[in-house]
């Protein structure tokens, strides 16, 4: 899949691309099938609400360690999610930085607060912007299952310096609440990120975004799957967080199957 000169526009000027039923229903049952699997596995890279609940399940896209699956590996290697990821970023040589699924549970599931995922990945020592996020909606969402909500143009802003926000059960880099607000204030409304399961979203690393409490009856699952410009890889050291958070496989990932999810049930 190829975007369109007016797509790659689009892009620049908001900041994000939705794709709405990108993914087949039958994809979809792959993928949540794996999901439910991968659910109930313990590890590192399996964080958890304080309830117990499952909250991110990251490092789904290596065929090896303990959250690997081969339908997820497929997935983040379909051309339709590879090939605008490479024309978003301006560059043919890309590699995952990391991959998590959000599994929002019905209720317990919690706000992630507003953020721009350079905010860490600058932290992490990547020397420029040039990475984005390709998210596929893995159940119907909904403004009441807790939404992702982004706010369009903010990527031009640049980077805002966060804070280290630890009220939730996975810390992590988000913006400053005097900051936010007044962001907020002198912008247009954020938009929910809605549609049937398989829809999916291409956002760029300063693109501002946020989601509320899952307050339906239904678990709200997504899969973030973040891309880094091989030419922008990180320097490696004793300080870098963890490989499932910051990928040591920074080779240029290939195209390979669009029928790859599918042949992996
Ligand atoms: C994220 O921004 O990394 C996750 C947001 C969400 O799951 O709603
Ligand atoms: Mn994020």
């Amino acid at each position: 899949m190829q975007l369109s000169e007016e797509q790659l526009l689009r892009f620049r000027g908001d900041g994000f691309l939705v794709f709405p039923g990108l993914f087949s229903k039958a994809e979809v049952a792959v993928l949540r099938a794996e999901t439910a699997r991968l659910a109930s596995i313990e590890a590192d890279s399996v964080i958890r609400e304080r309830t117990g609940a499952v909250r991110s399940i990251f490092r789904v896209h290596e065929d090896d360690g303990a959250t690997r699956s081969v339908a997820f590996r497929a997935l983040v290697r379909t051309p339709r999610v590879l090939a605008p990821t490479r024309q978003a970023l301006g560059t043919g040589e890309v590699y995952v930085y990391h991959t998590k699924i959000n599994t929002k549970p019905a209720i317990e599931g919690t706000v992630w607060m507003w953020h721009q995922d350079y905010g860490s990945w600058q932290r992490d020592g990547c020397p420029r912007p040039d990475m984005a996020t390709f998210a596929v909606m893995l159940t119907d969402s909904v403004e009441m299952n807790g939404a992702l909500y982004v706010l369009p143009g903010s990527h031009s802003r640049g980077r805002i310096e966060p804070y280290y926000d630890e009220s939730t059960s996975y810390k992590f880099w988000a913006v400053p609440k005097q900051e936010i607000i007044s962001v907020l204030q002198q912008s247009e409304k954020p938009v929910p990120i809605v549609g049937p399961a398989g829809t999916a979203v291409l956002f760029h690393c300063n693109l501002l975004h946020a989601s509320g409490h899952n307050l339906s009856a239904e678990d709200r699952w997504h899969i973030y799957i973040s891309f880094n410009a091989c030419a922008n890889a990180p320097q490696f050291g004793p300080t870098s967080r963890p490989d499932w958070v910051v990928s040591r496989n920074t080779k240029p990932l290939p195209l390979e199957d669009d029928a790859g999810v599918l042949k992996a049930a």
